[in-house]
């Protein structure tokens, strides 16, 4: 069986931004691949973060994973922080990474624009993202489209580091999904949904009730035509709703443009508000049953247990290529 690693960071609240770019396709491949699901609290911390709040957001992810529909007796779900190999490996693969390459990310310019003092982690991410990826012999890596520019880098980082120092690393794929890839804020339909966007009118949760989810999607930035069409460069308020209203409505943009056509975009809305309603609903139904359960714990537990044991193991194989410790 071919193994797959995704991970998500507990930043803020999942969006359905994560669920349909990610989340979605992780349900899916559990069945045919070797999965690890990983909670990257590692990684959102190279943005300031409260610490209750993150602590609250890990034990929160992890309960969206499984209510979403990850099998726990399928996939391996673990918190980065407690599989201290992630941290060796993003250490050893720093050392392999140059600034250059870290510097023309897109997120690390996006993240630390403007700001005036930018932590260095902000910058290394993407090798601790390497080494998240690399320790498990991983094939693919199902991620929505604004990480496989880091992807890209962590083959050019495994592919250095075999050539390098020994020939030890799978260099893993995206798989980027077909439709819905790239889910755009509801209130600047031209930059993407982001869960830490300090506007909350700007996402869903996978977590917001009802009304909120009508209100929000009423409130989204479309344009003054009122005609349901296509069109991502003129129209991308409602091209952004058309994407979310397919992925989660199994209809194609095709079969929407019809059954919108002569109508408004209070109907339309109205309509989708219905669609992420419905698909929301069950999915916090099983979180709330699981989310202060002693079960969640054992599942983490486990999980970590597991991902340790593999992790380890290629942490020695890049050490020994290295040269570090003693035999
Ligand atoms: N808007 C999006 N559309 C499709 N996929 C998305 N993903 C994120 N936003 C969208 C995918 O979700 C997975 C988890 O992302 P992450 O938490 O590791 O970090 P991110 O990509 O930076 O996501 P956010 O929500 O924008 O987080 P913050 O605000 O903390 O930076 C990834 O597979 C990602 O592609």
């Amino acid at each position: 069986m071919k193994t797959i690693f995704s991970g998500i960071q507990p930043s803020g609240s999942v969006t359905l931004g994560n669920y349909i770019g990610a989340m979605k396709q992780f349900v899916d491949l559990q069945h045919d691949y070797n999965c690890y699901f990983c909670i990257v609290d590692q990684h959102s911390i190279t943005v300031p973060q409260d610490r209750l709040e993150l602590r609250k957001n890990i034990r929160s992810l992890a309960a969206l994973y499984l209510a979403v529909g990850i099998d726990p007796t399928k996939s391996t779900l673990f918190i980065q922080s407690e599989v201290p190999a992630h941290a060796q490996a993003g250490w050893m693969l720093q050392c392999v990474a140059y600034i250059g390459e870290l510097e023309r990310m897109t997120q690390f310019k996006d993240k630390s624009q403007g700001k005036d003092a930018v932590v260095a982690g902000l910058l290394t991410y993407p090798p601790l993202m390497a080494g998240d990826i690399l320790l498990y012999n991983t094939n693919l890596v199902p991620v929505g489209e604004d990480q496989k520019q880091h992807i890209e880098l962590t083959r050019d980082i495994a592919e250095r580091f075999n050539k390098k120092y020994n020939d030890i690393f799978t260099i893993p794929e995206p798989r980027i999904p077909q439709d819905g890839a790239r889910v755009m804020s509801l209130s600047e339909p031209t930059k993407k949904m982001s869960k830490s966007d300090p506007n909350k009118k700007s996402y869903i949760t996978l977590l917001d009730d009802p009304k909120q989810i009508e209100k929000k999607i009423k409130s989204a930035v479309t344009d003054s035509d009122g005609i349901v069409e296509y069109d991502k460069e003129n129209k991308p308020g409602i091209a952004n709703l058309l994407s979310i209203y397919s992925v989660l409505g199994n209809k194609s943009i095709d079969e929407l443009v019809s059954l919108y056509e002569g109508k408004g975009y209070g109907e339309f809305k109205t309509d989708l508000a219905e669609v992420v309603i419905t698909t929301l609903t069950p999915i916090q139904e099983k979180y709330y049953s699981i989310i202060e359960s002693e079960e969640l714990d054992t599942i983490l537990d486990e999980g970590a247990d597991k991902a340790r044991k593999v992790a380890s193991k290629m942490v020695k194989k890049m050490e020994n290529a290295m040269g570090l410790g003693r035999k």
